[in-house]
């Protein structure tokens, strides 16, 4: 049987990358251009460098990638590219690169939404089970999806306000960490014990929503508190509080999904996903009660071409296409 060979390109933020994956689960190379270097002395993306920046890398990586791929573009059966949700500018230079390609090479295009990208990384390490609940938590998201099928998505819960991942960088950069505070506030939390009671914003019985900006206040507002009654802060005891108060609701809200789908598998997934917390509890939780869980390893919770791959695979197998005005899209529904 002949092997599907898709070549992935995202730049929904600030990586500019693209990868090859053969079948949607062998990850034949992938190559990732991070920004974050550059927008960490703005304390977070700057939409209009990173536009830049993925111009400039744009051609580069996409060469990378075919390079270290040990294919040739004939041996492509489509290019796959993130089409949104994400910054305009950013996905743009994307999914531009991307028709040119498929013109230059007269291949195929197929149109990927980033979440679906999210949560297909999650083939790299096993395969899917169905019905299946993903949990994808990442800068821009913070999203319950129920998969009956490859390809099929009910979004089940999503936040009200803030994305997990806007929290963990609003609450470091309020402590006084560096872009991005994710990671930052993962490190500072192991020092620390979560003796501070921040709230859980549970929103109504039965609700698999979330919100995140009263908590996110109610960490500033502390700190405030405490600098005016002149009390020396300890900011890891603050990371911890913070970390335990996300990672409580999103696990509760991720095994309630589960059980009310009867969910074969529970997928994490998105930057948040890295947090050492998060996946310690949700693991926790699944095997309390008995539900195999995946989580991807590190480098593929980021942003990442090689997830756009996968899930570009299973649009490809569906027939999924795009001709040439295929345009990015800032908010795009799943
Ligand atoms: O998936 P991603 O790379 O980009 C988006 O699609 O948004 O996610 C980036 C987000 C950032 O908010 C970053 O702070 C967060 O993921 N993040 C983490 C950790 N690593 C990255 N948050 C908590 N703990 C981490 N270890
Ligand atoms: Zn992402």
């Amino acid at each position: 049987k002949k092997k599907t060979m898709i070549l992935g390109i995202e730049t929904s933020c600030d990586e500019t990358a693209a990868a090859v994956v053969e079948n949607g689960t062998v990850i034949r190379s992938n190559a990732v251009a991070s920004q974050i270097d550059i927008h960490r002395r703005f304390g977070g993306v700057v939409p209009e460098v990173a536009s830049r920046h993925h111009v400039d890398q744009i051609t580069l990586v996409c060469e990378e990638a075919m390079n270290n791929s040990g294919i040739s573009w004939d041996d492509l059966d489509a290019i796959a590219v993130t089409q949104g949700p994400g910054l305009i500018g950013a996905l743009l230079v994307g999914v531009n690169g991307a028709k040119a390609l498929a013109y230059a090479h007269q291949v195929p295009l197929v149109p990927v939404h980033h979440i679906t990208g999210h949560i297909y990384a999650n083939r790299f390490v096993q395969e899917l089970e169905f019905p299946l609940i993903a949990l994808v938590v990442s800068g821009g998201h913070t999203e319950l999806v129920h998969m009956k099928e490859h390809g099929s998505y009910e979004v089940i819960g999503t936040t009200r306000d803030d994305a997990a991942g806007e929290a963990f960088d609003k609450v470091a950069r309020t402590i006084g960490l560096p872009y991005p505070g994710g990671p930052e506030i993962d490190k500072l939390a192991k020092g620390g014990q979560p003796t501070i009671n921040f709230p859980r914003a549970w929103l109504e019985e039965g609700s698999l929503d979330f919100s995140f900006s009263g908590l996110k206040s109610a960490v500033i507002n502390y700190i405030h508190n405490e600098q005016q009654r002149g009390h020396e802060l300890n900011h890891a005891d603050i990371a911890a509080s913070f970390q335990e108060s996300v990672s409580e609701v999103l696990v509760k809200k991720t095994m309630i999904a589960a059980e009310r789908v009867h969910a074969k598998q529970i997928l994490v997934a998105g930057g948040v996903s890295a947090n050492s917390k998060v996946r310690s509890e949700m693991e926790r939780a699944a095997n309390t009660r008995g539900i195999p869980l995946s989580i991807p390893p590190l480098s593929l919770c980021t942003d990442n071409a090689a997830m756009i791959a996968a899930s570009g695979t299973i649009g490809f197998l569906k027939g999924m296409r795009a001709d040439l005005s295929l345009n990015g899209k800032a908010n795009l529904a799943i």
